[in-house]
């Protein structure tokens, strides 16, 4: 059973803040934090319709597995809401569902919490038991994160520690890459909930975080995480990762996933297969932060995942903070096009381990099987 009762909520001006939540005045109100504008500025967006919620999605003001799932949830709680008000048919809540599905194609926690909330549905006759039973679901699905990051969070503390013995007194260093922390979920985040767990056990650390670009993740938003949890931090270009494993200057690589498959293949942000590739050649523990939602039990290969392509001005643009001005500028030569496959695939023979809510596993069926066996029933 999960234990709803730890939080992080990381510190923003000294309040407390989830990454998403019903507005506590206004039940026709879903406010979350919009990350296109971070680190420069906090801002809170509102979401009054589901299809606001599509465009959050697919703008990226919400983005990272965990949290597009959970804004998903909100979403078609929103729209049950229209429903009500308008006295739409029942086809009204599968066709928004079908809407959100495709607002961003690898993530798999999008269909599963569209999946979730809807299968919940089946058998409600009125608009207001529609609405209770998608808020109702929605916010399980926001405490069930929590728990689950929670967890994946002590499991990956436990690893820490086996560093650290072997290490004595020098900080553990982790690298990370993209953003899979707080802002990439409801709280505590994946990859970054074993480098708060550290913090909190006076486990000293150190973060390589990769720029991540084209869109700056890690820069942005990793950064600004651990800069607000006082841990120590670095932000390094995408390629420099190699050469401080070179240097024996990583102890250990940890990183989110959009969608795991059955078999330990991993989708997560564009270049992580390269960290995977230069850790393996290094023999530097290479982790995979995997909450079960995040794992695609009907694929057996991460050929099958579907890789989003991204507007190719995301990688000839960058937006910056200029003397507290928001400005996008071109980086590129202007007449050359670009391509922007957004994530990739790491074969599992190249993953350490995936850590999950239940426990440490090896990247493969047998694995996954090992600590979910009720997923493979019948397979
Ligand atoms: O394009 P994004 O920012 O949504 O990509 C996010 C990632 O790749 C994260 O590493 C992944 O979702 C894991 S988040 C816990």
């Amino acid at each position: 059973m999960w234990d709803f009762g730890r939080e992080l909520k990381l510190k923003i001006n000294n309040q407390s803040y989830r990454t998403i939540w019903l507005n506590k005045d206004d039940g026709g109100r879903v406010e979350l934090i919009d990350q296109t504008v971070l680190p420069h500025e906090f801002k809170v967006a509102t979401l009054t319709s589901y299809r606001d919620g599509i465009v959050a999605i697919k703008d990226m003001w919400v983005r990272g597995a965990p949290l597009i799932g959970a804004t998903a949830a909100w979403s078609l709680y929103l729209a049950a809401l229209e429903g009500q008000e308008s006295d739409h048919g029942p086809e009204f809540m599968r066709q928004a569902g079908q809407e959100l599905c495709a607002a961003r194609p690898t993530a798999v926690n999008l269909q599963w919490a569209v999946d979730r909330v809807l299968g919940k549905l089946e058998g409600n006759s009125s608009w207001d038991t529609r609405v209770s039973t998608t808020r109702a679901e929605a916010e399980a699905i926001l405490e069930e994160d929590v728990a689950m990051c929670e967890q994946i969070g002590e499991h990956g503390l436990s690893l820490l520690k086996e560093i650290k013995n072997k290490k004595g007194d020098a900080p553990v260093k982790v690298l990370t890459h993209c953003n899979a922390g707080w802002l990439a979920t409801v709280d505590w985040g994946t990859a970054t909930a074993p480098i708060y767990k550290a913090k909190q056990n006076q486990l000293p650390i150190h973060v390589w975080v990769d720029e991540t670009r084209p869109r700056n993740q890690g820069a942005y938003l990793t950064a600004y995480e651990l800069a607000n949890e006082d841990i120590p931090h670095d932000i390094i270009v995408d390629n420099a990762g190699g050469h401080l494993m070179q240097q024996g200057e990583v102890d250990v690589v940890i990183v989110g996933t959009d969608r795991t498959a059955a078999n330990g293949d991993v989708a997560n942000k564009i270049g992580t297969y390269l960290k995977a590739l230069a850790a393996f050649d290094n023999g530097v523990p290479f982790y995979v932060a995997a909450p079960s939602h995040s794992i695609d039990w009907s694929l057996f290969s991460g050929h099958d995942i579907p890789i989003e392509e991204r507007d190719g001005k995301e990688v000839t643009h960058v937006a910056g903070n200029d003397g507290g001005q928001r400005r996008e500028i071109l980086i590129a030569n202007e007449t050359s096009s670009a391509r922007n496959p957004s994530f990739d695939i790491t074969p599992a023979r190249l993953v350490t381990g995936l850590i999950t809510e239940r426990g440490v596993c090896e990247a493969s069926e047998t694995g996954l099987a090992g600590l979910f066996p009720e997923k493979f029933q019948g397979s």
